[in-house]
């Protein structure tokens, strides 16, 4: 299939090779090949998540998303992996178009995957990180402003892309409350080279998250998501649940022993070895300045969203979740929300245009 000519075209859609300038990125336990292949076909760039998959389950997911789109398509890495050079190994082989990382990349791990040609796409929450990726050779950035599910900062997206679009000359991708087509229009407006969402296409008919789940997305409400440190020890978007506000009023002992047992869990699931489990642990110690308690409290972090987003277990999970689930209140195909978010950018965009010329020829009367 050859791309067809887009209708928006920006730094992204040339750099990737897409049709449209919309990315859906990597969410754990929610970006598997279905919804990937379906975001690619629709012409914009699926992000497969990698974090909560092992080795052999994220070759079995690439095989498999390759088998059903032949558009380019990413994978999310966390540079801090034991295996992460091994990944990217497989990534090249692999001949995968994009890679996005999740946390701070490495220089070195950049500049393997430059020279084999993938683009290479991180993830930042703050210009200063833009700076340095882009000094390491990153082709791009996705900037998530707070308003964004998972791990945010504290900044909003209308402050967070000015700051970073005036540190940086590589393209920008602006992520965090994007949902529909004034989103894209607005990203589009401030300089940016397009939209990455992940609520948005975690509500759609293509996501492999549970319906009962999905409901419960859709019933909240603006206010209805909170920033917990209990969760990880860092920042994280979710819903705001009866778990996560026991959890917040947990006593620190009470909340660790439960996340030694979840991390117990995660290792005998993935079969990662105690031995793997500390020494990832020790380089997030060093790259992030965690304390050990958080180090473990981050372990515990996939096993209290598979609970949820796999197992559809509203009550035992945390459910990540970005501020725009307040607003979302339906469950589109990726196809029929692609096409939508582009026609109406290019209404808004043309409504934009017209407001111009209009106030020129009231100028010049
Ligand atoms: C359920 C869920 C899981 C996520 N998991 C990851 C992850 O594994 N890696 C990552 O880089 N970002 C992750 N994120 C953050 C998203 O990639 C994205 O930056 C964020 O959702 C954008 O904000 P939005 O939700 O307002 O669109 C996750 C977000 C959600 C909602």
């Amino acid at each position: 299939m050859t791309t067809p000519t887009p209708r928006l075209r920006t730094a992204l859609t040339d750099l990737v090779g897409i049709e449209h300038p919309i990315v859906q990125t990597g969410m754990g336990w929610v970006a598997g090949p279905s919804l990937v292949s379906a975001t690619s076909n629709a012409g914009g760039l699926g992000i497969l998540a990698s974090a909560t998959m092992t080795y052999a389950e994220l070759e079995a997911a690439i095989a498999k998303t390759k088998a059903q789109t032949d558009r380019p398509f990413g994978v999310n890495i966390r540079a801090d992996a034991g295996d992460a050079g091994e990944r990217i190994d497989l990534l090249i082989r692999e001949k995968v178009a994009v890679a996005s990382f999740a946390l701070a990349p490495k220089q070195d791990l950049i500049a393997k995957l430059k020279d084999a040609g993938v683009v290479v796409i991180p993830s930042i929450g703050a210009a200063k990180h833009a700076v340095k990726v882009a000094s390491w050779g990153a082709d791009a950035v996705i900037v998530q402003g707070g308003e964004g599910g998972g791990h945010t900062g504290p900044v909003a997206t209308t402050l967070l892309l000015p700051s970073v679009l005036d540190a940086v000359d590589i393209p920008v991708v602006a992520a965090g409350g994007f949902f529909d087509g004034r989103g894209l229009a607005a990203a589009l407006a401030y300089g940016a080279a397009g939209v990455a969402m992940g609520t948005r296409f975690l509500l759609t008919q293509d996501s492999s998250v549970p319906d009962a789940v999905k409901q419960e997305y859709l019933n909240r409400h603006l206010q209805d998501t909170v920033v917990s440190l209990k969760v990880d020890g860092m920042p994280h978007r979710v819903l705001n649940t009866e778990l996560v506000q026991r959890l917040e009023h947990s006593g620190n002992w009470r909340g660790f022993t439960a996340a030694v047992a979840n991390a117990a869990k995660f290792k005998k699931m993935t079969g990662m070895k105690w031995s793997a489990l500390v020494r990832d642990g020790l380089a997030m110690r060093k790259t992030k300045d965690l304390t050990w308690s958080q180090v473990i409290m981050a372990a515990n972090t996939p096993m209290l969203l598979r609970a949820g987003l796999v197992e559809g277990n509203t009550q035992a999970g945390v459910l990540a979740a970005g501020q725009v689930t307040g607003i979302i209140d339906d469950l589109p195909t990726c196809k029929e929300l692609v096409e939508r978010i582009v026609d109406e950018a290019e209404a808004r965009l043309d409504a934009l245009a017209a407001l111009r010329n209009s106030s020129k020829v009231t100028a010049s009367e």
